[in-house]
């Protein structure tokens, strides 16, 4: 059957105009985790220092029926050859059979483009899709934790826990302010170093490739991305801290995009300081919710989000398999 199935697949190479295409499979597949087709397009235009990416665009009889997206970093970069695999179909396609085609297809481009290991990701609630993942010899490698915040039920208890965190700030000379604010020509170049030494303190299996500036760059840029509601900690020169909820322009729920802070200040209350920063403002722009995600072994950032009021909602489980 996976076969016959296989052989009604073509894979045409994607562009940014079919980004909106893509945003709203996964749309219509998960609504209650809305992919921004502006943001998308944004991303799919963009070029990569390190990565090596391919997209598609699946066809059945020469309709669209969904989208696949395989990237690894330069073998040169990261020796140990891991490579991903995305992507998925609409609700009214969607089967077992598609997805294994699927899989077996993007297998295949990676193994003949010399990959080792494939990553692949599913909701933790989409048995379909897990069970496709496990048949073809996938093991579950980490799960990454997913949290909602309710800024109308817990408003006070985020602003009066926003008043304690900007008056210890203060007494400890931090200062909290917002890119656009920042008067340093620097500023950028600060942030991204201390992200990529931060970086390396996110649990992962797949080793981390480290970040061009230009990259960073890109995503400051990104259209989620507002000067004005990206918050960063300074000691005097130093930016030793970083906090920053992504606003998706067109649909999708409001999220933290990455929170950071220097090794050197780590436990001194900056992350949540910073995180109740990007909450109070998004309260007063009058967003109602939130939401962030976390690797499930990072237990200092779980040990905030749950302290802040915020709830579990389905994980995504990364499976690994060698090839
Ligand atoms: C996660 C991170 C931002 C926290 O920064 P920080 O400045 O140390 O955070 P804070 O001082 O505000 O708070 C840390 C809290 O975690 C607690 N904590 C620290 N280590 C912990 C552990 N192993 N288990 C449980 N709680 C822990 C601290 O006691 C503190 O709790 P408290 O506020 O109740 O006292 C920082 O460790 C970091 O940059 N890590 C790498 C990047 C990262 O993982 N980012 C988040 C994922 S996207």
């Amino acid at each position: 059957m996976a076969r016959s199935v296989a052989q009604q697949l073509a894979f045409r190479p994607a562009t940014p105009d079919d980004a909106p295409f893509a945003a709203d499979v996964m749309t219509a597949l998960f609504p209650r985790s809305p992919w921004d087709p502006v943001s998308l397009r944004y991303w799919w235009s963009q070029p990569d220092e390190s990565m090596e990416i391919a997209r598609f665009i699946v066809l059945r009889s020469e309709r669209p029926i969904g989208f696949a997206h395989i990237d690894h970093a330069r073998w040169d970069v990261q020796a140990e050859r891991y490579a991903s695999i995305w992507g998925d179909f609409t609700p009214a396609e969607r089967s077992g059979d598609l997805l294994s085609a699927f899989l077996a297809a993007m297998e295949e481009r990676l193994r003949a483009d010399g990959a080792r290991t494939i990553r692949v990701r599913a909701e933790e609630d989409d048995l379909l899709r897990i069970d496709a993942i496990l048949a073809r010899g996938y093991k579950e490698d980490r799960r990454h934790k997913r949290w909602e915040l309710d800024l109308l039920a817990n408003r006070g208890a985020l602003l009066a826990m926003t008043d304690e965190s900007r008056l210890r700030m203060r007494k400890e000379g931090v200062e909290l302010l917002t890119l656009a604010d920042d008067r340093d020509p620097d500023v950028i170049r600060k942030v991204w170093r201390l992200s990529e030494e931060a970086g390396d303190d996110v649990p992962t299996t797949m080793p981390r490739v480290p970040e061009a500036m230009e990259s960073y760059v890109r995503w400051t840029r990104a259209p989620e991305i507002h000067r004005d509601r990206f918050w960063i900690a300074r000691i005097a020169d130093d930016v030793v801290g970083v906090s920053v909820l992504g606003y998706p322009p067109v649909r999708g729920i409001v999220g933290t995009e990455w929170t950071a802070t220097a090794r050197s200040v780590r436990g001194r209350g900056i992350a949540r300081a910073l995180k109740c920063e990007t909450l109070a403002q998004a309260i007063t722009l009058g967003i109602d919710r939130v939401r962030t995600g976390n690797d499930s072994a990072n237990a200092p950032i779980l040990h905030i989000n749950e302290t802040m009021g915020y709830h579990l909602t389905p994980a995504s489980i990364s499976y690994l398999r060698p090839i």
